[in-house]
């Protein structure tokens, strides 16, 4: 693996973002997205992302968990990618710990319509359920069934309010928050301009097909520059961060 910004410098796979830190956010959440394209801009291969990544992306993918306080990701995730809990193994809990941060980052999921079903694998650790973030006009038949395996906050009336929630999630002690997508949540964000640094892995393939880009949404107007903070190659594999120049 080399590193080419800053840089160059050669370092082993393993010491990607090894000791990576995510600023905290100050009366709200700060928010970096995580995400893995294809050459041409997919964000998905065949409806989901297990395709795009390699070894580099693993890497990376581990270690900006290793980083935040919560992991934010939206129901469509959940539902497509058949998301579980977030585990670890005892090393990065421990590796967690030593750090200042709780042993596992907890899992928010932002749903408006509450369409997830209680068995669903993502609630499969009730030591740590996740937190489910939805807005006040959620159905509340849904909403009791799913408070039997997480929390439920309601923020807005009737969209969840993103810049609310994030204001919650700081106050219950969340103050980086890594979101997981995907491309809708992303752009909810985007809109709000609530981006505030990108990790984007650009995997060796291209796809084409129909699928979306990390970002779904209407255009944000202007668009939201960014400043270039670190390019890392292995395999071909470009691992891309950029901060939101505000
Ligand atoms: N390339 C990558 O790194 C990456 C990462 C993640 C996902 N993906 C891919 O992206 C696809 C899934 O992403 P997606 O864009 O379809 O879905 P998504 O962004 O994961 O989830 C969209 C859902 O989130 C909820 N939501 C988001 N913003 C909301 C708001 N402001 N208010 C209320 N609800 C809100 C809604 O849930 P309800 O429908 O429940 O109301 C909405 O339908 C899959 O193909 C997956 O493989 C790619």
């Amino acid at each position: 693996m080399q590193q080419l910004y800053p840089g160059p410098r050669d370092l082993q796979l393993e010491e990607l973002y090894e000791g990576l830190t995510l600023e905290p956010g100050e009366g709200r959440a700060s928010v970096a997205l995580g995400m893995v394209a294809s050459v041409d801009g997919g964000a998905a291969v065949g409806g989901l992302t297990a395709d795009l990544g390699g070894d580099a992306d693993a890497v990376a993918f581990r270690r900006l968990r290793g980083a935040a306080d919560a992991i934010l990701v939206g129901a469509g995730t959940v539902r497509d990618e058949d998301y579980g809990p977030p585990r670890g193994t005892p090393e990065r809990r421990a590796d967690r710990v030593g750090r200042g941060l709780t042993e596992r980052p907890r899992l928010v999921i932002v749903t408006g319509s509450l369409t997830l079903s209680p068995e669903h694998r993502v609630f499969g650790d009730p030591d740590h359920p996740p937190l489910i973030v939805t807005h006040e006009q959620a159905p509340t038949d849904r909403a009791d069934a799913l408070a039997q395996v997480a929390d439920i906050v309601r923020v807005g009336r009737d969209d969840v309010d993103l810049c609310a929630a994030l204001t919650e999630l700081h106050d219950r002690g969340y103050r980086r928050v890594l979101c997981e997508g995907g491309p809708r949540l992303n752009g909810a964000l985007l809109a709000e301009d609530l981006v505030d640094e990108l990790f984007l892995t650009v995997a060796a393939i291209l796809a084409a097909g129909e699928t979306s880009r990390i970002i779904a949404g209407p255009a944000v107007d202007p668009p939201r520059p960014l400043q270039l903070a670190g390019v890392h190659e292995h395999d071909g594999e470009l691992l891309l961060r950029y901060r939101r120049a505000r």
